[in-house]
């Protein structure tokens, strides 16, 4: 029988591949510039077009990030790749300048405590920070994305209210943001509570303007994009291997792994434009690096189908 829902979902999905960024940023071992770079490059080779290669923090803050400027020096840029990277401030702006990203994203928060932790100052002096940010950027002709974070709950603060991301929306949307991502960071949004944080933000931009972000900690993120797919929602940040954290939301695991969605999107017949095959072996290689597994359920089981048979018992029989 024919699906009757199944027409109102996109044909194509783009996913930002955030595994050089918040993939790595939360790590606690150094990991070399030269891998991130070499990350970079499986990944746009696996036909990932957007990639968040890293961040113009304070490197007393994330001391991971510090390499910024040297990974994107490094990165071998392929023509229709577009890199992101993210910028708090004017100082964090004025140095990814330099490196030529191809999008900006300001980051703010729906929920006051982790604004604090995260950023150090309140939701309207982060909106402050951004304004100059989003301005300069334009100026400049570099498009700019703002980040929501805990637009379900917050470590610090539990459940937070879709009106708190409907706010922040309106603000970002005010300082000139043309696009915002909604973001699970601790993974405690469920379909429902996803839909309606998305439906907050989408009062204030457009489908095309706004884009998932979730984390898996409670196994809910594949379920999630579901639910955000249901919307028209066609935009997604996900991480090779399900890498992520970040350092100020304890306890907050890896974002939903680009394997395991792009398993569900093309089982469901939607185009991503990437090679799922190429995409496991970068998250495999990574997880290499990094010298644990995996954590995507996907790249595990095709990492494992490609393992030749074990036939000892039969063998033996
Ligand atoms: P601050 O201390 O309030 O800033 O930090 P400040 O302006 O008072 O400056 C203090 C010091 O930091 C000064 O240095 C500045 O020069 C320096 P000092 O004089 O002490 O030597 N500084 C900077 N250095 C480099 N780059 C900069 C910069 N700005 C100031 N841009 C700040 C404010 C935002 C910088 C700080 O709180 C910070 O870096 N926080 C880190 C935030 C972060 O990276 N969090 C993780 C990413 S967000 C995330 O993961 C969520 C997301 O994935 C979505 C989701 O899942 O929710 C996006
Ligand atoms: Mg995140």
């Amino acid at each position: 029988m024919a699906s009757s829902f199944s027409s109102s979902y996109p044909t194509t999905v783009k996913l930002v591949d955030v595994a050089p960024r918040d993939g790595l940023q939360n790590e606690k071992q150094a990991v070399p510039a030269a891998a991130k770079i070499e990350l970079v490059h499986r990944l746009q080779a696996a036909g990932l077009k957007n990639i968040e290669v890293t961040s113009f923090v304070s490197p007393k803050w994330v001391p991971q990030m510090a390499d910024n400027a040297e990974v994107m020096a490094g990165i071998v840029r392929q023509p229709g790749v577009a890199y992101s990277v993210l910028t708090p401030n004017m100082k964090g702006y004025e140095a990814a300048l330099a490196s030529r990203p191809d999008e900006i994203v300001v980051f703010g928060a729906a929920s006051e405590a982790f604004s604090q932790r995260n950023i150090n100052c309140s939701i309207e002096e982060s909106i402050e920070r951004f304004r100059p940010v989003a301005a300069a950027a334009r100026a400049a002709g570099i498009p700019v994305r703002g980040a929501i974070s805990c637009s379900v709950g917050c470590p610090y603060e539990g459940d937070i209210a879709p009106e708190r991301v409907e706010l922040v929306a309106r603000l970002m949307k005010g300082i000139g943001v043309q696009h915002i991502g909604v973001a699970d960071t601790i993974g405690v949004g469920t379909p429902v509570k996803t839909q309606r944080a998305l439906e907050a933000a989408l009062k204030h931009f457009a489908v095309d303007e706004v884009s998932g972000h979730y984390h898996d900690t409670y196994g809910q993120a594949v379920a999630n994009t579901l639910a955000a797919l249901e919307l028209g929602v066609w935009q997604f940040d996900t991480s090779v291997a399900g890498l992520g954290g970040c350092p100020y939301a304890k306890g907050a695991t890896g974002n939903v792994a680009t394997e395991d969605v792009v398993f569900m999107l093309h089982g469901m017949g939607i185009d991503t434009g990437i090679d799922l095959e190429a995409l496991a072996d970068t998250g495999a290689w990574i997880s290499g690096v990094l010298g644990r597994p995996t954590q995507s359920r996907v790249g595990k089981a095709l990492i494992a189908r490609r393992a030749p048979a074990d036939d000892s018992t039969a063998v033996a029989a």
